[in-house]
């Protein structure tokens, strides 16, 4: 049975999780959802298994999700599923966001969905997890991730979680993110540690960086993925001051080149085929 697996990715995490579970799953190709972001129209796959992965921002999806989950064409779809990877909570709002789009959108709802913990990224916030308390959420997620493969691989049916609290913050958070969302960049500066090497620009899957003598432009049409202040090699980009100390992350399994280029129009990466 033919998979595609489409995600988005700002720090690694879903991108890793979308590997894990096309390598155990076999003839699978992953696919950059930001690789269609220029291309209007519907996206059509042909496969049989059709899934998404992605984090959770806000309770929901991040926007670029959200609006290539519209434009899905599911039509030659037998079975549906999605991953989504939070730092904490949040997953079965952004699950039961995306079975809304798609039954409202392509006809036909998720057949399976899971949200998996993963360490949180959100820098502007938080730190995220280090050391010991950071592999131990890895491995934990690893665990997790091989028996969703394998739920997956049965075309297993998986209810979505609920919960009441995820939704309601979902409504309170969700719409004031979204209302605003591109606009976050405002807050981005760059200081004198950059060194021009354009691996921001790079990693940015909504093509938002223009490199202008040496140094990132922020263009207004943010993700929030935050890939940009945690990938940057000299850690030159900050989000005001409290970012400063901030350790920053990557998924420990991926180099920052696996997040480069996301918006190209790409031969999709295949997994696991013989
Ligand atoms: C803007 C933003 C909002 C986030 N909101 C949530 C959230 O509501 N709940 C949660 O558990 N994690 C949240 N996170 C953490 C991410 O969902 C989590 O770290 C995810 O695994 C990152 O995936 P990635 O490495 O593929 O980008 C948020 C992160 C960002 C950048």
């Amino acid at each position: 049975m033919k998979t595609i697996i489409y995600y988005f990715t700002g720090t690694g995490n879903s991108l890793a999780a979308a590997k894990k579970i096309a390598g155990a799953l076999g003839d699978c190709d992953i696919v950059p959802v930001a690789s269609f972001a220029d291309t209007p129209g519907p996206v059509a796959s042909g496969a049989n298994r059709v899934g998404l992965v992605c984090p959770v921002y806000f309770s929901g999806l991040p926007a670029m999700a959200a609006s290539f989950a519209e434009r899905l064409d599911l039509t030659a779809a037998d079975y549906v599923f999605s991953v989504v990877t939070h730092g904490g909570g949040g997953g079965a709002a952004a699950l039961r966001q995306l079975d809304g789009i798609l039954r409202e959108k392509a006809g036909k709802g998720l057949d399976a969905g899971f949200a998996v913990s993963m360490p949180g990224n959100y820098i502007l916030m938080y730190a995220s997890p280090a050391g010991e308390k950071r592999d131990q959420l890895l491995d934990a997620a690893d665990t997790e991730l091989d028996r969703i493969a394998g739920r997956i691989g049965q075309a297993e049916r998986v209810n979505l979680p609920n919960s009441p609290v995820a939704r309601i913050v979902r409504a309170l958070m969700y719409p004031r993110f979204l209302s605003h969302v591109h606009e976050n960049d405002r807050k981005f500066t760059v200081s004198e540690a950059c060194t021009s090497c354009g691996t921001c620009a790079a990693v940015c899957p909504a093509g938002n960086i223009d490199i202008v003598g040496g140094r990132p432009v922020w263009n207004h049409r943010c993700e929030l993925c935050c890939g940009c202040i945690h990938l940057c090699p000299a850690e030159a980009i900050q989000a005001g001051s409290r970012t400063e100390k901030r350790q920053r992350y990557r998924h420990p399994d991926l180099e920052i080149e696996d997040m480069e280029n996301q918006r190209e129009q790409r031969t999709p990466e295949r997994a696991g085929a013989p």
